[in-house]
């Protein structure tokens, strides 16, 4: 394997995409950014200030003046978050924003690392083209929202079945849709279909295919 290592991680809501990623991190000694915290902290900043996620001008402010403590706070994970996250992320001035932070952490990962691991919508495709590897993690809409109620539920929030298929549906057609970077898998991209593929056997897959490339 060369000496640092970029795994891209891409993928629709609730696919497994962070739970590969943690894993493969922590086998092959990399440091994570889950780049969706970063669009999700711009759209809680903006729900807190009373701001529109649809409004640009104050979309691209909130990502300019990014409060990395927003990046730890309890309501980052909710479903309004990940909605309002969802619409500012459609916004061009808001993904160039974000965008060098994500090439920086991926070319200098913090200390100690031997590299790092991303995901999100548009790592393999935008953030990341020459990554070694590239993960595009999915499953049916059923399957995906089915685990989000569980984690929901989990959580003791009680929760809507039918609600959380139709927002999740919403996102999807917003997330691979938008104009700018969005979800698709890159060509040199390895498909892992976890609707009926359990962590275990998506981590070793995962494994082989990096193995492989490089
Ligand atoms: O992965 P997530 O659910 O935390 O992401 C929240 C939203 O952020 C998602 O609906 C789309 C957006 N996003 C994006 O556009 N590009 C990324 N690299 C990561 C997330």
């Amino acid at each position: 394997m060369r000496d640092r290592l970029v795994i891209a991680i891409d993928g629709p809501a609730a696919a497994g995409k962070g739970t590969l990623a943690r894993r493969l991190a922590e086998a092959l000694g990399l440091a994570y950014l889950d780049t969706g915290g970063l669009y999700r902290a711009v759209g809680l900043s903006l729900l807190r200030e009373g701001g529109s996620p649809d409004d640009p001008q104050a979309a691209e402010a909130a990502a300019k003046r990014l409060d990395p403590a927003l990046l730890n706070d309890p309501e980052l994970r909710g479903e309004a978050t990940g909605n309002a996250a969802s619409k500012v992320a459609a916004i061009p001035a808001v993904r160039a924003a974000l965008l060098d932070f994500q090439r920086n952490f991926a070319s200098n990962p913090p200390e100690g690392a031997k590299g790092a691991v991303l995901d999100g919508r548009d790592i393999g495709t935008v953030v990341c083209p020459d990554a070694d590897a590239k993960l595009f993690v999915t499953a049916s809409l059923e399957a995906r929202a089915k685990r989000r109620v569980k984690e929901l539920r989990e959580k003791g929030i009680d929760i809507i079945e039918e609600t959380v298929l139709q927002e999740m549906r919403d996102r999807d057609i917003r997330d691979s849709q938008r104009a700018v970077a969005p979800l698709v898998p890159a060509k040199d991209a390895l498909v892992l279909d976890t609707t009926e593929l359990d962590a275990d056997a998506a981590f070793r897959a995962a494994l082989r295919f990096i193995e492989t490339r490089n």
